[in-house]
C-alpha cells in the first residue's frame, strides 16, 4: 500500500492546478512572456519594501497580535473610509496570511463537511479546492455569456440553492472573466442570502481595479446590520505584494473574535514586519494603486485592440480586474493550446479549463504587466492564432 493511499482521501484528491503545469512547462524557457498568473510585473514599492526592513531591522521578530497589528487594522479601517466612504470599526478586520487564507477561514467559519457552497464559475479555482480538503461540496453557477458580456443568471443562482447550501462565494470584478456585478444584483444576491438564511463570501479584491467611473460596485454599498457577510481580501493586487502573503477578513466585531480563534488554529499570525510593510501599503499606497488602475486601463485596452482586430478571436472586454479572457476559433481543448502557445509563441496564458468547465475553449492572458511586454505579447499571440490549428 502506498503511503499517499492512507491518507485522507480529501487531501489525496485535491485537484493538481492546470496553471501549474503549464508554468512549470514554460517558466525556464528564455524570452517567454509570462501572462499566467495574477500578478504585475513590478516588484513592491520601495516604501512597503522599506517599511518592512525598517521593522525586520529594528528586531520585531517575535510572535505579535494573531489578529493583526492595531495600527494595521486601524489603517484598514482608514482604507475602507476614502475609497469605500464607509466607516467601519477598526476591530471588524482581522490580518490574514494572503486572500487565500481568508477564504479557507470564512470556509471553515461557515460550512463543514457535507455541506455545499455556490459560487459563479468561470472562477478562479481555490475556493472550490479549499471547498473539496474541508469536505463540502462546491457546487458551480454558470456565468451567461452574450454579445452584452457575462451575466449573473439569479434564477440559476436560486435554483442551485439545497437545503445542504451554507453559503454563497460571490467574486466581482472575476477572475478570470472581468466581469463586474451591478448593484441591483448585489441586492437580489444579498435578499436570497436572507432568505435561504446563508452567508455571503465576499471577495472583492480586484474592488479598485474597475474601469467605469468609480471602483466597482461592493456589498458594502448595500449590507445591513446582521448580515451574514464576510469579505475577503488581500494586499497582493492593489500594491504588487502577491509574494507577501498578506490578507484580510472583515465581519463584524463579534464575528471578528471567532475569526482571530481560527487564525490562532491555523497560522497563528501574520510576521510584524510584514504587517509593518502592509501599513505603509495602506497608509502611503494611495497614489502607487491610482497609478496601477490606470496602467490596467491602458494595457486592457492594448490587448483587446491587438487582439481583437483578429476575426478569429472573441471576447467580452474586461470591466474589471486585469485579466482577458478569449476564445480563440478552433480551440476546444485549454490545456492542450497553452502548451502550443509556449512552444510556438514563447508566451504564457492560463488555460480557460483551469477555471472549471465553464472556462474550456477560452485563454486567459494577465495584462499588468509593461505596455511594452503586453504589446509583444499580444503580436506573437495575433500570429500564432492566425495560424492556428
Ligand atoms: C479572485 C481572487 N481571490 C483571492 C485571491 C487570493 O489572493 P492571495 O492569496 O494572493 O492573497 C486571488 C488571487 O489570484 C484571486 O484572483
Amino acid at each position: 500500500m502506498s503511503l499517499t493511499s492512507a491518507l485522507r482521501r480529501e487531501a489525496r484528491l485535491a485537484p493538481v492546478s492546470d496553471l501549474e503545469a503549464i508554468s512549470n512547462y514554460g517558466r525556464v524557457k528564455p524570452g517567454l512572456i509570462p501572462m499566467w498568473s495574477g500578478e504585475s510585473d513590478l516588484t513592491t514599492p520601495d516604501f512597503i519594501r522599506d517599511a518592512a526592513h525598517k521593522s525586520l531591522n529594528a528586531g520585531d521578530t517575535f510572535y505579535t497580535w494573531q489578529a493583526g497589528l492595531p495600527e494595521l487594522r486601524q489603517a484598514l479601517s482608514d482604507f475602507h473610509r476614502r475609497h469605500f466612504g464607509k466607516v467601519i470599526d477598526a476591530e471588524e478586520f482581522v490580518v490574514t496570511s494572503g486572500g487565500m487564507h481568508a477564504i479557507t477561514l470564512a470556509l471553515q467559519a461557515t460550512s463543514g463537511h457535507g455541506d455545499e457552497a455556490l459560487y459563479l464559475s468561470p472562477a478562479w479555482p481555490n475556493f472550490a479546492g479549499a471547498a473539496g480538503l474541508a469536505g463540502v461540496t462546491a457546487v458551480p453557477v454558470p456565468l451567461i455569456e452574450n454579445e452584452d458580456g457575462w451575466h449573473c443568471d439569479l434564477e440559476r443562482l436560486e435554483a442551485a440553492i439545497t437545503p445542504r447550501t451554507r453559503s454563497i462565494f460571490f467574486n466581482s470584478p472575476s477572475n478570470p472573466t472581468g466581469w463586474t456585478t451591478d448593484l441591483d444584483t448585489l441586492r437580489a444576491v444579498l435578499k436570497l442570502a436572507r432568505k435561504h438564511g446563508l452567508w455571503i463570501i465576499a471577495d472583492e479584491v480586484y474592488s479598485l481595479f474597475h474601469f467605469g467611473e468609480t471602483r466597482a460596485p461592493s456589498f458594502l454599498d448595500v449590507e445591513e446590520v446582521g448580515d451574514r457577510l464576510i469579505y475577503v481580501n488581500t494586499f497582493s493586487k492593489n500594491w504588487a505584494m502577491t509574494g507577501w502573503r498578506v490578507g484580510w477578513m472583515r465581519g463584524n466585531v463579534e464575528l471578528s473574535r471567532t475569526f482571530e480563534n481560527l487564525i490562532q488554529y491555523s497560522s497563528s499570525g501574520v510576521a510584524e514586519f510584514l504587517q509593518r510593510g502592509a501599513i505603509a501599503a495602506l497608509d502611503d499606497g494611495d497614489e502607487f494603486l491610482k497609478e496601477q488602475i490606470a496602467h490596467a486601463r491602458t494595457s486592457r485596452d492594448m490587448a483587446c485592440r491587438i487582439l481583437g482586430a483578429s476575426n478569429r478571436v472573441q471576447f467580452s472586454v474586461p470591466t474589471g480586474a486585469f485579466y482577458l479572457f478569449f476564445k480563440v476559433d478552433g480551440v476546444t481543448d485549454s490545456n492542450k493550446a497553452v502548451f502550443d502557445i509556449v512552444d510556438k509563441a514563447n508566451v504564457g496564458l492560463a488555460p480557460g479549463r483551469g477555471f472549471g468547465e465553464a472556462g474550456e475553449g477560452y485563454l486567459r492572458m494577465c495584462f499588468q504587466r509593461s505596455l511594452s511586454q503586453v504589446e509583444e505579447a499580444c503580436g506573437r499571440l495575433a500570429s500564432w492564432i492566425a495560424r492556428y490549428p
